[in-house]
Parts: C-alpha cells; structure tokens; sequence
C-alpha cells in the first residue's frame, strides 16, 4: 500500500518519535521501518512483545534491515520482509533499522529495490524512518518510491531555515516524484501560531521556485503539528502504558495520521481500510 517517508534536514527534531507515535495510532495496518543510514535507534529504546522475539523483551537488532538486505541481493519481493519484521509491546510491527553508519555505506544498492518491496505489500502501509537527509543522499533513492515524503522540523529559525533549503533541494533531486509536506514539532500552546509561521514561509519559498523556474513548483503542504510534549516522548522510549494515548503527542498524532491517510488516499496511492489503531 503507501509509502510514506519520514526525515528531517539538521537538528534531530523528533523523527523517530514520530514514526512510532504515527504508527501507534494508523488507522490502517502499519509497519514502522527504520531506514536511517546513521543506524537505528528502536532496539533501545522499545520492548519487544516476547510472543514474537523468541521470548526475549528485547528487539534482536540481527533481525531487520540488515538481514533483510543480505537476503535481497538477487532481488526483493515483498513477501520477503514480514519474516525480518519484529512485534513491539503494544502490537507494532517494526523493521529494525542497521547497527551503524558504516553498515549503510555498503547498501546504496538497497533503497529503491527496497521501497519498491514496501508499496508492494499488499495490507499495509509503511512508515520509513529516513533520519537526516544530506546533500544528494542514497535515501532519496526511496524517497523518490515513495507515496509522501514528510519533513519534520520543530518551529525554530534554525530548524525552518535548513528545512526551507532541504525543500529547494528535494525539489530539483525528486523532480516528478512524490509530494512533500511537512509536520512542525510545536509547543501545543503555540500549536497554530507555530504552523502558520511555517506555512507562511514555505509559500514564500514556493513563490520564489516557481519565479525562477517559471514552472509549477511541487506543493509543499503543511501536514498538521506534532506537540511537543517531553512526557509523551519519554513514555514512546519507553514501556507503552494507558497513559500513553491521553498524552498531547498521541492526541495530536492521531490529527497528523488522519491528515496523511486522507492525503495518500487522494492521491490514489492506497484503497481506504480501517483497521484498529495499537493502543
Ligand atoms: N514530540 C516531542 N516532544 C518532546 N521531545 C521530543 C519529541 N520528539 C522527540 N523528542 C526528544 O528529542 C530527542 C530526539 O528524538 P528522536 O530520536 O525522535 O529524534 P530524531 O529526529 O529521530 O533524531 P536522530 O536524527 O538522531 O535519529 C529525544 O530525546 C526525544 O525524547
Ligand atoms: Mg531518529
């Protein structure tokens, strides 16, 4: 089903927290890949249900993308991947992403045979976790597979001033290729303010590509805002509890989640299917 690719420019703005409270609460079957070339974070920070990790509480981080990718040299089928998928405490399915950086400079051959397997998956939807994309990275190899590419920025000038120059670039790199929005860490008493700052200057950058280009730029969309909210982050790095869905980061990820399901249903990208969310 959809593809939708996750990443950030500089800073460390909350992808991978955002990847697992998007996928906690998809209303449709999701699995949550970690395809960051700077390694995977999940195996630390999140349990394993021992149902299917072999017993253990913890995520076997020999088992994901690294596996998955030894077994994908002559080619990846997407009835290839369930087998390195790992169940986290909760009823996520998540791929585990690779060990280091170094593992990742081997397998630049990997991302577009990879995200080719993830649409092909028949029901469900994949959320990728890409990181932090540099100048002409491997990852927009998949990037350009995907369904959505979303960058997640929290509202600081820094943070929207390299978001605005990763948009310009992506642009030119993934020309013809998927839309791109953006989701905007916020402080939820700030929420709307924080949105329409980023919204207001992304326009401003559109406005400016297409004088240049004389063309249509792609749209950038503002997707929704995700809270900032230190206690929901803790409580996703940790043991999932009732508590967790009251947090403003769930309640606001459930907005962002239907924001993106509406967009990729749009787009055609995925047959509508409602499924329980993880909590
Ligand atoms: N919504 C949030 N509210 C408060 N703190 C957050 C939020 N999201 C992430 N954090 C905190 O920010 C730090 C970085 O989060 P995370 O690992 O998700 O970022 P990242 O963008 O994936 O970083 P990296 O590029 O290093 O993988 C963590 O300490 C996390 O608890
Ligand atoms: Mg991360």
């Amino acid at each position: 089903m959809a593809l939708i690719a996750l990443a950030a420019d500089k800073g460390a703005p909350g992808v991978t927290t955002a990847a697992v409270a998007l996928g906690a609460v998809w209303p449709r079957p999701v699995l949550v890949a970690e395809c960051d070339q700077a390694g995977g974070d999940l195996v630390y920070r999140l349990p394993a249900d021992p149902g299917t990790s072999d017993g253990s509480a913890m995520l076997n981080p020999s088992r994901g993308l690294l596996s998955l990718a030894a077994t994908a040299r002559r080619g990846l089928r997407p009835d290839q991947i369930a087998e390195h998928c790992q169940r986290l405490v909760g009823g996520l399915d998540v791929l585990v992403g690779l060990t280091n950086a170094e593992q990742a400079q081997g397998m630049t051959w990997l991302w577009t045979p990879l995200a080719r397997a993830f649409r092909g998956l028949q029901e469900v939807d994949v959320l990728a976790d890409c990181g932090r994309l540099g100048a002409g990275s491997p990852l927009n190899d998949l990037l350009r597979e995907a369904d959505m590419v979303v960058l997640l920025t929290r509202a600081t000038l820094e943070q929207v001033a390299h978001l605005r120059e990763r948009v310009v670039a992506l642009t030119g790199e993934l020309r013809g290729g998927p839309p791109l929005g953006v989701v905007v860490l916020a402080d939820p008493r700030d929420f709307r303010a924080s949105i329409a700052e980023v919204d207001r200057i992304l326009t401003g950058t559109r406005q400016r590509l297409e004088a240049r280009g004389g063309v249509p730029a792609p749209p950038v969309s503002v997707l929704g805002g995700l809270a900032l909210d230190p206690k929901g982050a803790e409580l996703l790095s940790g043991q999932w509890g009732g508590r967790l869905d009251r947090t403003l980061l769930v309640r606001s990820a459930r907005e962002v989640a239907t924001a993106l399901t509406a967009r990729v249903n749009a787009a055609g990208a995925a047959e509508p299917l409602m499924a329980e969310g993880r909590f």
